[in-house]
């Protein structure tokens, strides 16, 4: 069942744009982007369905049954089912200009989150978002935690911003945050992705308050995208700290410039609402998307949350009516559907328990994801041929993984896929008990029947 490795070019990720950016980044390689990015034959993000399968070499006729692309991590639950009778309806949003000042949506966000309209900004998408920020750090140090989203490092090449980089460790993922401390020395803008893509893994809410303690002192700002956190309940983190909680004692303004105290518990965007003294600046950006929870990638979704001064630098560089009408309308009404939040949350929790559970016993090497989507690899050694042999496998049984050949450290070894339905997700651990099966009959296989490690 193993085919011999035949790498599909040389596969150069668009982060190397970045690397190259580091290197010089006074002549960052801006216009050899979208070269180098064709050069790489692998699909830079998920839902490239065909892309992908051009790549593996596998015929889609050829498959056995109906094809589902997990590649792109979307809530199986979406878009609520009320969302097309209001779409019908809706076309008004179409025939004139959008407010570009975002009345609608910047209030109903503002009051979910409990931040000042100030604060918040909507983007079209969360992609957007990122781009602007690396607009407002033009000619910057960015460092960013990897394995993560392409999307930062390539918005800091199109933005003259020079990368570094800090891996996540281990097959755990996890994240040195003394390592991560002492790298931010010099730099202007860190890149934190909570949860992460594509390991699902969660920094722990009092390591986000130590890198934002320490980003204040070194003058950097901390920017995390937190586009997945819909799908994590931040709730249940709280119990899993052991030892003391440093987040409850932690002070934005450690240089005693002001009293505003962080929230020790609840979500991140509560450290950015202003104390009594509204001059001290928390340097800190969230990064927020409603096109994954709300199943609505096509309708472009996204926004921003940090203090008014950050929000106004990042608004000034948008195009204009760049949040198209439709996208501004529905926000409220989404916000508004407490029932679908509800549902879907405890949903992708107990499905992803399941397929993890599941994954676990056929002996593969499952991250600990907190978000709706789970990376795996093959145990033994983590080579892009053996991630390759799930990848192909999959689509073999018409099944679309994301491959992870543009995440750096990961190289091809892993493979992430969205949760989906409960009868998808067991046609995946099926697919996958016969891809394992396969291989160990193969001989190419160090796959223990239980025990893969997390
Ligand atoms: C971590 C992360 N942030 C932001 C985005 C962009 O999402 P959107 O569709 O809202 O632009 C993605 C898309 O995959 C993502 O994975």
């Amino acid at each position: 069942m193993t085919e011999p490795y035949s790498p599909p070019g040389a596969a150069s990720a668009p982060d190397d744009d970045s690397q190259a950016a580091r290197q010089s980044p006074a002549t960052a390689p801006t216009s050899n982007l979208e070269p180098r990015q064709c050069a790489s034959p692998w699909p830079p993000h998920g839902g490239q369905g065909e892309a992908l399968l051009q790549c593996l070499g596998v015929d889609p006729s050829s498959a056995t049954g109906p094809l589902v692309d997990l590649s792109a991590s979307l809530n199986p639950l979406g878009p609520p089912t009320w969302f097309a009778d209001w779409l019908a309806g809706a076309g008004g949003h179409l025939w004139r200009y959008p407010d570009p000042r975002q009345p609608l949506a910047r209030a109903a966000l503002a009051a979910h989150h409990g931040v000042a309209q100030q604060q918040l900004w909507l983007t079209n998408g969360g992609a957007e978002a990122i781009h602007l920020v690396a607009q407002c750090h033009r000619g910057g140090r960015a460092l960013i935690v990897e394995p993560t989203f392409g999307e930062y490092a390539r918005a800091c090449a199109l933005n003259d911003i020079s990368v570094s980089r800090i891996m996540l460790q281990g097959d755990e993922f996890r994240l040195d945050v003394d390592a991560l401390c002492q790298a931010m020395t010099g730099v202007d803008l860190v890149f934190l992705c909570r949860p992460n893509n594509p390991t699902g893994t969660l920094a722990r809410r009092d390591d986000v308050a130590t890198l934002l303690l320490h980003a204040r002192r070194v003058g950097a700002v901390l920017v995390v995208d937190e586009a997945f956190a819909e799908f994590s309940d931040e709730g249940e983190d709280e119990g899993e700290d052991e030892g003391e909680d440093e987040s409850a004692d932690f002070e934005c303004s450690d240089d005693a410039a002001g009293d505003r105290r962080c929230a020790a518990q609840g979500p991140l965007c509560q450290w950015l609402v202003p104390g009594a003294d509204t001059s001290v600046d928390v340097p800190l950006v969230l990064l927020r998307s409603l096109t994954k929870f709300y199943t609505l990638p096509g309708l472009r979704l996204g926004y921003v949350m940090a203090s008014a001064a950050r929000i106004q630098a990042l608004a000034e560089r948008q195009v204009a009516w760049s949040l198209n009408g439709l996208a501004e309308a529905v926000v409220p009404e989404l916000l508004a559907d407490g029932d679908f939040a509800e549902a879907s949350r405890g949903w992708v929790d107990g499905e992803r328990d399941r397929l993890c559970q599941a994954l676990r016993a056929l002996g593969l090497v499952v991250s600990e994801s907190r978000a709706n989507f789970v990376l795996l690899r093959l145990p033994g050694a983590a080579t892009p041929q053996r991630g390759e042999v799930l990848l192909r496998g999959l689509a073999r049984h018409a099944i679309l993984g994301r491959h992870t050949h543009t995440f750096r450290g990961l190289d091809g070894a892993w493979v992430r896929l969205a949760l989906s339905t409960a009868e998808v997700n067991d046609r995946v651990i099926e697919a996958l008990a016969d891809i394992i099966a396969a291989e160990t009959a193969a001989g190419g296989s160090q796959t223990p029947r239980s025990g893969g490690s997390a």
